[in-house]
Parts: C-alpha cells; sequence; structure tokens
C-alpha cells in the first residue's frame, strides 16, 4: 500500500544517496507531501556515515514539473493564509537545507524541469543533465511571475539577456542549451548520464570531507561579498574547518613534499 512517504524515494549504494522524486505520474511536482518528506529524507541523510555526496533525480520522464499547481496552490489557496504560509515554509526550508547541505549534493535532471523545481537544482552544488531534458520558468504562461527563488536563480545562473529572455517568453531549452547558458554544469546521452553522474561523485569521495563542505560553502557564500570580505571570510572559513581536520591539509603536504607519494596537481592524497 503506498503511503505519504512514498513521494520521495531513495536509496544509499556506494556511499551515493540517490534521492527521487516519485511521483512520475503526476511528473513530480512538488506538492505539500512531497516537501515536507524531502526534509526528513535530508534530515536522515546528511549526517550520515554511509553517505558521501547525495543526487538529487527524478523517476520516469520528469526531473521535477515545478510546484504542485493544485496541491500547492489552489487547494491552500482555499485553505487561507496561514495554509500558504506554512507551505511556503516547507518548500523553501527544504531548499535552503539542500543548499546549506553538509556533503556535495547534484541534480541529475533526466527530464522536465520547471519552475519552482530550480530551486532545489539550484540548491545543488552541481549539475548533469540529458541533453534532451527540457527546462523551462513557464510561470508566465500562466500568468505570474517566476517566484519562488526562480528568478534569483536565472539571474545568479545566466547572463541578463538569456535570464530576461527565459523568463519572459516561456520557452523551454533542452539541456544542451542549458549547460551553455551554465544553467547546469554538462550534458550528456540519457543514457550515460547516470554514468557520468557516478564518475563524478567517486571523485567526490576521494576528497577531504571536511574541505569539501567548506570550499562549497565559501563558492556560495563569496558571491554576496566584497573582494576584501572574500579575502577575510576564506581565512576565518579555513581555521574554522582546522577546528574539525586539521590533519588532512598535514597529511597532504607530507604526502607530496615528503613523502613524494602523490601530486596534489594530479589528484587527492591518500587519505
Ligand atoms: N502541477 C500539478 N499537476 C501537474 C503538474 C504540475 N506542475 N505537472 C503535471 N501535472 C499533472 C497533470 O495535470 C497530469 O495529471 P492527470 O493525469 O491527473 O491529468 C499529470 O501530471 C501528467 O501530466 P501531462 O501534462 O499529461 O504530462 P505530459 O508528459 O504530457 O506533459 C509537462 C508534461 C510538459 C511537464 C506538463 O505536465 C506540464 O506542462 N506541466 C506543468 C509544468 C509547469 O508549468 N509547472 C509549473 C511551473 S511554475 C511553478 O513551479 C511555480
Amino acid at each position: 500500500m503506498s503511503s505519504e512517504k512514498d513521494v520521495v524515494k531513495y536509496e544509499v549504494v556506494d556511499g551515493i544517496a540517490w534521492v527521487s522524486y516519485n511521483r512520475p505520474e503526476k511528473r513530480n511536482c512538488m506538492s505539500p507531501a512531497v516537501n515536507r518528506r524531502m526534509m526528513e529524507i535530508l534530515d536522515e541523510l546528511e549526517y550520515s556515515d554511509d553517505v558521501s555526496v547525495l543526487v538529487l533525480t527524478g523517476e520516469g520522464t520528469a526531473f521535477s514539473a515545478g510546484m504542485d499547481l493544485k496541491e500547492y496552490f489552489v487547494e491552500n489557496e482555499a485553505k487561507g493564509l496561514g495554509a500558504i504560509r506554512q507551505s511556503q515554509r516547507e518548500a523553501y526550508g527544504w531548499w535552503k537545507r539542500l543548499r546549506d547541505f553538509y556533503k556535495p549534493t547534484i541534480a541529475m535532471v533526466n527530464g522536465w524541469c520547471f519552475g519552482g523545481a530550480y530551486g532545489p537544482l539550484f540548491a545543488c552544488d552541481l549539475a548533469f543533465a540529458a541533453k534532451d531534458a527540457q527546462f523551462g520558468l513557464s510561470e508566465i504562461n500562466w500568468g505570474i511571475l517566476p517566484g519562488g527563488g526562480a528568478t534569483k536563480v536565472a539571474v545568479e545562473l545566466l547572463s541578463f539577456r538569456d535570464a530576461m529572455y527565459h523568463s519572459m517568453m516561456g520557452e523551454n531549452v533542452d539541456g544542451e542549451k542549458a549547460a551553455q547558458w551554465g544553467l547546469v554544469n554538462e550534458a550528456c546521452d540519457s543514457d550515460k548520464l547516470k554514468d557520468r553522474v557516478i564518475e563524478v561523485c567517486n571523485v567526490l569521495k576521494e576528497k577531504n570531507p571536511v574541505a569539501l563542505h567548506a570550499t562549497k560553502q565559501a563558492v556560495r557564500k563569496v558571491s554576496e561579498m566584497t573582494y576584501q570580505n572574500a579575502e577575510e571570510y576564506l581565512v576565518k572559513a579555513q581555521e574554522a574547518a582546522n577546528y574539525f581536520d586539521n590533519t588532512g591539509r598535514k597529511e597532504g603536504i607530507k604526502q607530496f613534499i615528503y613523502e613524494k607519494t602523490y601530486k596534489p596537481g594530479l589528484g587527492a592524497y591518500n587519505k
């Protein structure tokens, strides 16, 4: 018997947590139940020793067709402002949780990706798409602006002209165009997408996890800072990282300078 929990599924294989939107019959649009379940799953996975990398993807033909226009909008609006605000907190809550997630995160965009789905797409550190995936800010097609962070995602990731065109025209772009625009890192043939993501996960798994967390946080934070503030933040961030792991960098230097067992220019030190 299916339950509310089934709207998202996950499994952990070889250090990779595969988290999938699991409403393929509704093109994985995000209902309040999806949003609540995602938060629970992030809670379970974030500090689990079995998990080194998290991959977010979707079952069936969609990554996610954005917000559930019926359950998220119409039904909550009928209940009133309290319900609207609660469902916004639930959606934005897990997207923020994903942006701040301790482990590296990858969006594997297997198909349709619309509107609200740009929130979790941007929340993931890296993104890989099938060449035939379709991306769209379709909000304008049903008469609203791209909210829930989607306009911000477009402006953060695209050029001014592309962000404006994408938001105003309501036209979709495929995975290859999304990669050219910088909405995703790469586009792959759909039958090679998972292998490519596993390859990237395996590289990340070799890195020092404390340094990886400090790095991904630094990339997000410094984009909002002046150069001077970024310099100072990065000194403090490294010192804070040393509190959690002060052996990694020493080991890296030892293996390169004294033991000559690896070269940092060519790969990670042996953990
Ligand atoms: N909200 C609610 N239901 C949805 C959504 C959605 N975002 N997307 C799909 N569904 C439902 C459909 O209503 C349909 O339900 P039904 O079987 O009960 O009739 C089912 O999912 C399958 O959808 P189809 O349209 O039949 O699937 P198809 O593969 O032909 O088309 C597509 C896929 C293009 C993604 C289409 O479903 C679509 O345009 N969806 C809406 C995309 C969108 O604009 N999302 C909102 C973005 S704005 C925001 O997120 C704030």
